[in-house]
C-alpha cells in the first residue's frame, strides 16, 4: 500500500486510486507525487492478486476488490475519500460505489465502462486466462502494450513502454488471472449511473480503442452532472501517458469539491 499525509490541509478529501489489469499500485506514481505534493493525503493499494497483494482465489471478484477497499478504509479510520479508478479500477469503484454509497465523496472514472461483458468478450477473457496460465505474462505484454498506448506514446516514451511492459510481466499470473475470471462476471453496472449523485469525473483518451471515447460518453449521459474529459495524444493509460494533463484536471476538480 503507498499511502502519504500531509497534516497542512487536513480538509482535502483523500484520494484512493484503483489500478487497471494486470497492473499495480505503482501506475498511480505520477498522481501520487503531484496531489500529495498540493497537500492530499493520497492512498494506491494493489488489489487482489497483482502487486504486492496476495493471491486469494481463483476469480476475484470486483466486488470482492471493492469490499478490500473498504477494510483498509476501516483499517485507516477513513470515513469517506473520492475513489479513482482506471479501467478494472473503474468497475471496482462502480462497485464500491452501489455497495458504500455513503463512503465515496467524489468519484473519477478513467478508461472504464459501464456495460456487462458479452458472451464473446467473456470467453475471450477465458482464453487470455488460459494463456496466462500455460505462458505467462509475457505473451500478453507483447499482444497488448500496442494496444494500451496511443501513438504518440509509442513512438516518444520509450520509458513509459518499459514501464508499462514490466509492469504487465511482474504481475503474478495467478493473480492477473483470477482478476481477467472477476472481471469476467461483473456486474451490469448501467442501471446504477442514474443513482450515482456524487461529483463525478470521467477521462477517456482519444486513441483508446479497449474503452472507446463512446463508453465514456454513455456513463457522462447518464450521471447527472458528471464532467467528460477526452485527452489526445493517450490511449488505455491516460494517466501514465499524459500526466500532466491527467493531473491538472484531476487537481481542477477536487479544488471545486
Ligand atoms: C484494464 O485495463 O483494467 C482492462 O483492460 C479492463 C478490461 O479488460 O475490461
Amino acid at each position: 500500500m503507498m499511502t502519504r499525509s500531509h497534516t497542512n490541509k487536513i480538509n482535502e478529501a483523500p484520494v484512493l486510486f484503483l489500478h487497471g489489469f494486470p497492473f499495480n499500485r505503482s501506475m498511480w506514481q505520477e498522481q501520487i507525487e503531484f496531489l500529495s505534493r498540493r497537500g492530499y493525503r493520497c492512498i494506491a493499494p494493489d488489489l487482489r492478486g497483482l502487486g504486492e497483494n496476495r493471491f486469494a482465489g481463483d476469480v476475484a471478484t470486483m466486488e470482492g476488490m471493492a469490499r478490500d477497499v473498504a477494510a483498509l478504509m476501516d483499517e485507516l479510520n477513513l470515513e469517506s475519500a473520492v475513489i479513482c479508478g482506471l479501467s478494472m479500477g473503474g468497475y471496482v469503484a462502480l462497485d464500491f460505489v452501489k455497495l458504500f454509497p455513503e463512503r465515496a465523496l467524489a468519484l473519477v472514472l478513467a478508461g472504464t465502462r459501464a456495460p456487462a461483458d458479452t458472451d464473446r468478450e467473456k470467453a475471450a477473457r477465458e482464453q487470455q486466462v488460459q494463456t496466462i496460465l500455460r505462458a505467462g505474462m509475457v505473451p500478453i505484454s507483447i499482444a497488448t502494450v500496442p494496444k494500451l498506448l496511443a501513438r504518440r506514446t509509442l513512438a516518444e516514451k520509450p520509458d513509459v513502454v518499459k514501464d508499462v511492459r514490466n509492469m504487465i510481466i511482474k504481475s503474478d499470473p495467478r493473480g492477473a488471472a483470477a482478476a481477467q475470471r472477476g472481471m469476467a462476471v461483473r456486474r451490469d453496472y448501467v442501471a446504477d449511473l442514474a443513482e450515482i449523485t456524487v461529483p463525478t469525473l470521467i477521462i477517456v483518451g482519444r486513441e483508446d480503442t479497449i474503452r472507446p471515447p463512446a463508453d465514456a460518453e454513455f456513463m457522462h449521459r447518464r450521471i447527472a452532472g458528471s464532467q467528460l474529459i477526452v485527452l489526445d495524444d493517450a490511449a488505455h493509460l491516460t494517466n501514465i501517458e499524459q500526466p500532466e494533463r491527467f493531473n491538472a484536471v484531476m487537481s481542477e476538480f477536487l479544488a471545486r469539491l
